[in-house]
């Protein structure tokens, strides 16, 4: 309650856009980093400082569920501080970070190395997921409570080389997570076929970039969702689809929710951006698993994953991987030498503000995409992805119309490897506040390292 006590701060002369819908020429007044109240200016509290924020739009701030923050173990690559600074600029207040690093995220102790790390380096707020592997079934009730966000079972070989639990080990774990509050996420692809494929490829010299794409076909995406799906029926564990790549999968995944399968996912702007003829085009720096798609897949994901709503949530996958790594200027590279993934921060909002352009997407169903159900799935609800009052003023300041080319070397994030470099944008990121603070002003990160805290607290007994 904010009762008569005079706002900290209010965010004025802008234009909010919920997930429920727009209110044009209002403000939010914030008091001790929580929303005090949204409307007409005439109905805030008086402040002690009104920031103008120039006939923008200002939405709930943007969470990002899929961040490879890399570390520990891989820190020439990115660390705390360059992804959150570069989550920042990108507009996003929420990261939550992926652990496949090195050593691994598989038990408390080294959960708690991450937020140590996290709470003296991130620049905006932050939270992490654990993964599963036949090791750590015993683990999984301590990891529930300790204040992740969600699991990870890596079902398809991919960067950190972390094999898939068996699917009597899996059936097992999804009964324990199906006994907490937590939500597990897959990389769903299947990695028999996978292995089968790259062998033969290999074996027959084929190391052009597109034979990557051949060998984890959409087949191998829709059997892990039906899989997961089954055993999720079976163990009532909720579930969900990390980075959803083809229009195949969505349908596989539609079918399993309409006989009530409590399974939730995402997909990345780049599933959306491009189809797979960026990888004949730009070669290594597109192989990212899993990979791009033909013009007809990512056609159906547009039309099953968004328009039909299949899909819950955008996110980066934001991977980064140095030039050498990723064969920028080595066209010779082979494919299967190269990492997959690419950096996303500072691309994605703009990337959906442009699909907000064409008409793709409405901005209530972006905000609902990229704020309002991540916050819901990862027990972050409604402290983040609302703009309640009394919740975190986490807000993304955007401008929906102005129009700019990215230049890679402007990225903020320590690898800028991206077959973004060099596509237009309609819509860019002004401001970023979290808590109340901006952390980004259109120009620079102005949150200090540490200024992050953790977005899913550990449970209280
Ligand atoms: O392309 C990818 N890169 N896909 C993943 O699943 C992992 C990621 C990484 O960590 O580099
Ligand atoms: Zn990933």
């Amino acid at each position: 309650m904010s009762g008569d006590r005079i706002a900290d701060r209010r965010y004025v002369d802008c234009d909010v856009v919920t997930a429920e819908g727009r209110m044009d020429d209002v403000g939010v007044a914030v008091i001790d980093g929580k929303i005090a109240s949204v409307g007409r200016v005439d109905s805030l509290p008086d402040a002690r400082r009104n920031v103008s924020l120039e006939g923008n739009l200002l939405v709930p701030g943007i969470i990002d569920d899929h961040v490879h923050t890399r570390t520990p173990g891989h820190e020439y690559k990115e660390d705390w501080e360059t992804a959150t600074r570069s989550a920042a600029a990108g507009g996003i207040t929420t990261v939550v970070a992926m652990p496949n690093t090195d050593p691994i995220i598989d038990r408390v102790s080294r959960l708690d190395s991450v937020y140590e790390t996290a709470d003296a380096d991130a620049c905006v707020d932050y939270a992490t997921h654990v993964v599963v592997t036949s090791e750590n079934l015993d683990r999984i009730p301590a990891l529930a409570g300790a204040g992740i966000a969600g699991f990870k079972v890596f079902l398809g070989i991919t960067f950190g080389d972390i094999t898939a639990p068996t699917d009597g080990e899996l059936h097992a774990a999804m009964g324990a997570i199906a006994e907490s509050d937590r939500r597990l996420g897959f990389h769903e692809e299947n990695d028999e076929i996978r292995a089968y494929l790259e062998g033969k490829f290999r074996e027959e010299g084929k190391t052009d970039a597109i034979y990557h794409n051949r060998s984890r076909p959409p087949l191998a995406e829709v059997e892990a969702v039906s899989r997961v799906c089954l055993f999720a029926d079976d163990t009532d564990c909720p579930v969900h689809m990390f980075h959803l790549s083809s229009g195949s999968a969505a349908e596989a995944l539609r079918d399993w929710r309409q006989r009530g399968v409590d399974a939730t996912a995402e997909t990345c702007p780049h599933y959306l951006w491009f189809t797979e003829d960026v990888v004949r085009d730009r070669g290594t720096v597109a192989r990212v698993q899993p990979p791009l798609r033909t013009a007809d897949e990512v056609e159906r994901l547009w039309s099953v994953g968004i328009d039909d709503g299949a899909l819950d949530c955008i996110a980066t996958d934001h991977a980064p991987h140095t030039d050498e790594e990723k064969g920028v200027d080595n066209p010779e590279k082979s494919v299967w030498e190269t990492p997959g993934g690419f950096v996303g921060l500072e691309t994605q909002v703009p990337a959906m503000l442009t699909f907000a352009d064409e008409g793709r997407v409405t901005l209530p169903e972006w905000v609902r995409l990229h704020s309002t159900r991540p916050a819901q799935i990862w027990g972050m609800y409604p402290r983040k992805g609302s703009l309640l009052p009394g919740t975190d003023a986490d807000f993304t300041v955007v401008d929906p119309d102005r129009e700019w080319t990215l230049d890679r070397t402007s990225l903020r994030s320590k690898s800028t490897a991206t077959p973004f470099d060099g596509e237009s944008f309609v819509g860019a990121v002004e401001r970023t506040v979290v808590r109340g603070e901006v952390v980004y002003d259109g120009d620079d990160v102005t949150a200090s390292p540490g200024y992050g805290t953790l977005a899913t607290p550990a449970d209280k007994d």
